[in-house]
C-alpha cells in the first residue's frame, strides 16, 4: 500500500501514515476494488466477444455477487456525496418530500437511494424497479430489516414500466443505471410516461464528458481509464448482450446523454456536478403539456 500511494511512508520503510485528508477517496477506493475480482471472473467471457463468431455480450448471471459489490458503492456515494447536491440542486425537493409525493427509482439494484430516502421521508412513497429478480429479493429483505413500509419493490423491465402508471410518479430517479441499459431510448421514454407534467427526472451518471482526450484531462488518466475499464468488462457488455443492446457504456458522458434526453422529450436538462468525483446529476423534467408524447 505504501508503494502504490494508498498510505504514505517515510525514508525508513517502516512508519506509515494514512492523512484524514485521504478518507473520502480511500473509502471509494474499497468498495472499487472489490471491482477487481468481480470483472476479472468474466476475463474470458469478454476474451471471445472479439472472436468473429463470438457472442456480442456478457450476461448479467455471469457476474456472481455484482448487486451486492455495486450496492457497496453507492452507499459511499449516494448519502454522503450525492444527496447534499439534490437539495441544494432542486431547492423546493427536500420540503416536497416532507409533506410526501410517490417517487420512482429505475435500475434501483439493492435501491439504497430509496431506502435511504424512505427512512428519511415517512410521508413519500417510493417505488423502486430492477429486472434482476434476486436484487429485488435482496432489496426488500434490507428494506424489512430497517421496518419500512413506504418503500415498495417490483421486479420489472425498465424498457416495459407497468401500463398503470402514466402520470403517476413526482420525481424519477435512475442511479447509475441509464448506461447500462440494452434500449437507454425506451426507458427514458417510459419514464417520461410515467412522470406527472412538469415532474422531474433525476439521472445520476458518471462525468464522462463523451470525448476520450477531454475525459482523460478532466477526471484525470487513472479515473478514466478506470471507468472505461468497468465500460469494458461490464457495462458495454451486459447491453451488448441483449438483441439491438447499444452498449452505450459507463463512459457514454453529457454530450451523448443530453441528446438521449432531449430525444425522448425530457426539457430543459442541466448537468450539475455533485460532491463525488465522477458521478453527475443529470435534471431535467416533462413538459407540462403532454399531448405531442
Ligand atoms: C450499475 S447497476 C446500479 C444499481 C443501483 N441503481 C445502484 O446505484 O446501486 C444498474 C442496474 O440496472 C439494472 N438494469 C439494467 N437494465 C435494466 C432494465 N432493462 N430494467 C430494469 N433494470 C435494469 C441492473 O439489474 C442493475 O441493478
Amino acid at each position: 500500500m505504501g508503494c502504490a500511494d494508498v498510505i504514505e511512508m517515510d525514508e525508513s520503510g517502516a512508519r506509515f501514515r494514512i492523512g484524514a485528508e485521504r478518507a473520502v477517496e480511500l473509502r471509494m477506493a474499497v468498495p472499487f476494488a472489490t471491482f477487481v475480482p468481480l470483472l476479472s471472473q468474466v476475463f474470458g467471457d469478454i476474451e471471445s466477444c472479439f472472436q468473429p463468431s463470438g457472442p456480442n455480450g456478457v450476461s448479467y448471471d455471469k457476474y456472481t455477487d455484482f448487486h451486492k459489490l455495486m450496492n457497496g458503492l453507492t452507499v459511499t456515494a449516494f448519502e454522503p456525496m450525492v444527496l447534499p447536491c439534490l437539495f441544494t440542486q432542486m431547492p423546493d425537493l427536500e420540503e416536497k418530500l416532507s409533506s410526501g409525493i410517490i417517487c420512482l427509482d429505475v435500475g434501483c439494484g439493492l435501491a439504497e437511494p430509496s431506502r435511504n430516502l424512505a427512512k428519511k421521508f415517512p410521508n413519500s412513497q417510493f417505488y423502486a424497479i430492477d429486472f434482476s429478480a434476486s436484487s429485488i429479493a435482496q432489496a426488500k429483505e434490507l428494506a424489512s430489516k430497517d421496518n419500512l413500509n413506504n418503500v415498495h419493490f417490483f421486479a420489472m423491465d425498465a424498457a416495459q414500466l407497468d401500463k398503470e402508471w402514466t402520470n403517476k410518479f413526482d420525481w424519477v430517479t435512475a442511479v447509475d443505471a441509464i448506461h447500462d441499459q440494452a434500449h437507454p431510448r425506451k426507458v427514458l421514454k417510459e419514464i417520461v410516461r410515467v412522470l406527472k407534467p412538469g415532474a422531474r427526472f433525476s439521472m445520476i451518471d458518471v462525468k464522462g464528458t463523451s470525448n476520450a482526450y477531454e475525459d482523460k484531462k478532466t477526471l484525470g488518466g487513472g479515473n478514466s481509464a478506470g471507468h472505461y475499464i468497468a465500460s469494458l468488462f461490464h457495462c458495454m457488455p451486459v447491453s451488448l448482450y441483449f438483441d439491438g443492446g447499444e452498449g452505450l457504456g459507463t463512459m457514454w458522458g453529457a454530450a451523448v446523454a443530453s441528446e438521449l434526453l432531449a430525444e425522448a422529450g425530457l426539457l430543459d436538462a442541466k448537468t450539475f456536478d455533485t460532491d463525488h468525483p465522477v458521478m453527475s446529476h443529470y435534471l431535467s423534467h416533462k413538459p407540462v403539456h403532454t399531448s405531442n408524447i
